[in-house]
């Protein structure tokens, strides 16, 4: 992480008395607190921008000839016309997000190495570990960050903005990567007609930047409840029902959905969230420019902001009826196809909105500030940036062959070889005998 030599800690605004920390917290000593260090105010802005979608689409007409569903009948509930779906084995979570990752990059003008985090939301993570995260780490060769996965669904990009805005602020990191990143068409069932028409896959991926120009990303407003947990939720495969041959044939790897439950509560939180956030940084809802909102359900978003907010439809950018519910993808990949649009300009007020499984809820407010004119390409940094993803790659290979290296030869020329070890292992001095598959009872 990068030390930005800005340490805000011991600067902090004064608490208000010990009772803020909890009644047994000690209180901060200011007697011994350095009283005249300067304090220069961070703000974290959004400078870098990217999505990716399979090339792969599946329009209503085609679910229709697999379940039992109409055109009509998704249009009519959802909005949605098509959706963009991994057909390719090769496209994955991280190829799409790392597709995302390096146009943002571009945007940005900023080099992989420079970033000092990065943040994958998503719920169809490439394995339960290593993160996601890491692995785009690697392919983008951003040797200098820190990398996590974040588990909130469809509410993890608005989640990650707020994880990305605290690291800045607090003098942590410089440069943050927040992506939102699915391939929902694994886990669904393409049998279950009331999920399969919902979803679609795809990546959107920001670059979030340490500045010291007021605005940014203002306030965020995050929410769960825990207790709805079951109304949007993948049964198996965790540690409450590991994968068995029980699970697999009765379906619980794939999403299971209580639409309605969902529905009323996505109405409900779309709608608080947004007020609380803008009364936090200061707005109404007839101040915002733009709402960037979760891409569920076209009668989710009349529902609350239209129709609750009273934020009339040219300020709400909608474009799920192309992809679907991406889930941690739909914000970022809407925000790009706003930018695209020409929806989006400098001075605007935006908000994202977001809510998903958990169940959880986010928003946040921006006082956008960034340039959105497409830039013309420069030949040459576009080829040195190939070169760095080449670059990374190799170092990849490089790295893993190490570690094989490692793995075989005996680190202490004193210690046992392998086999050794193995033949020396029982007490008895007898080889150990070969590990056997447990037998089933
Ligand atoms: N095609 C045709 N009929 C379908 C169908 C489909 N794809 N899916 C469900 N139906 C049927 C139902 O079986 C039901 O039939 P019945 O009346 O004979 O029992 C009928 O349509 C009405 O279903 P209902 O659940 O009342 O529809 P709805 O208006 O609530 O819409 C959803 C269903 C799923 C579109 C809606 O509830 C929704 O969008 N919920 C939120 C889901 C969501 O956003 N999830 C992701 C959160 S991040």
């Amino acid at each position: 992480m990068a030390d930005t030599g800005n340490s805000n800690r011991e600067n902090s605004a004064p608490l208000n008395g010990a009772g803020a920390l909890g009644a047994s917290a000690p209180a901060p000593d200011s007697a011994s607190a350095p009283a005249t260090r300067e304090y220069t105010p961070r703000f974290a802005h959004i400078v870098g921008w990217g999505y990716q979608v399979p090339s792969k689409v599946i329009t209503n007409q085609d679910l229709e000839q697999i379940v039992d569903t109409s055109d009509e009948w998704i249009r009519s509930r959802t909005g949605i016309a098509e959706r963009h779906v991994a057909a390719d084995p090769k496209e994955t979570t991280s190829s799409l997000a790392i597709a995302a990752a390096r146009k943002a990059l571009e945007v940005a003008d900023v080099p992989a190495a420079k970033v000092d985090l990065i943040i994958c939301a998503t719920t169809t993570p490439e394995y339960s570990f290593p993160a996601t995260a890491c692995l785009i780490q690697d392919a983008l060769g951003a040797v200098n960050a820190g990398a996590f996965d974040l588990s909130a669904a469809c509410s993890g990009f608005v989640y990650g903005l707020s994880m990305a805005r605290g690291q800045i602020i607090a003098g942590d990191a410089e440069y943050v990567l927040v992506i939102g990143a699915e391939t929902l068409s694994r886990i669904v069932d393409w049998t279950d007609r009331e999920t399969c028409v919902l979803f679609g896959d795809g990546a959107g991926a920001v670059l979030v930047a340490a500045s010291e120009v007021p605005g940014g990303i203002l306030a965020c407003e995050l929410g769960s409840d825990g207790s709805g947990g079951n109304a949007l939720i993948l049964p198996a495969g965790g540690s409450a029902l590991p994968t068995s041959l029980e699970t697999v044939s009765s379906g619980q790897h794939y999403v299971k959905m209580d639409g309605k439950a969902v529905f009323r509560f996505a109405t409900r939180v779309m709608a608080n969230a947004t007020r609380r956030v803008l009364e936090r940084a200061g707005y109404t809802p007839a101040d915002v420019d733009l709402v960037v909102p979760h891409q569920a359900n076209l009668r989710i978003i009349q529902n609350s902001v239209l129709n609750q907010l009273k934020i009339p439809e040219d300020r709400v950018f909608v474009n799920l009826q192309k992809y679907g519910n991406t889930s941690t993808a739909s914000i970022p990949i809407a925000l790009c196809e706003a930018i695209d649009a020409g929806k989006l300009h400098p001075g605007d007020t935006v908000v994202f909105v977001g809510f998903g499984a958990g169940l959880t809820w986010a928003a946040c407010c921006l006082d956008w500030r960034t340039p959105v004119e497409r830039r013309s390409t420069d030949w040459w940094k576009a080829t040195r940036r190939q070169a760095t993803y080449g670059a990374a790659a190799a170092r990849s290979v490089f790295k893993r062959a190490v570690r094989w290296v490692y793995d075989v030869l005996p680190t202490d020329p004193e210690a046992p070889a392998r086999e050794d070890v193995r033949e020396r292992t029982p007490a008895d001095g007898k080889e150990a005998a070969p590990v056997k598959p447990r037998e089933k009872s």
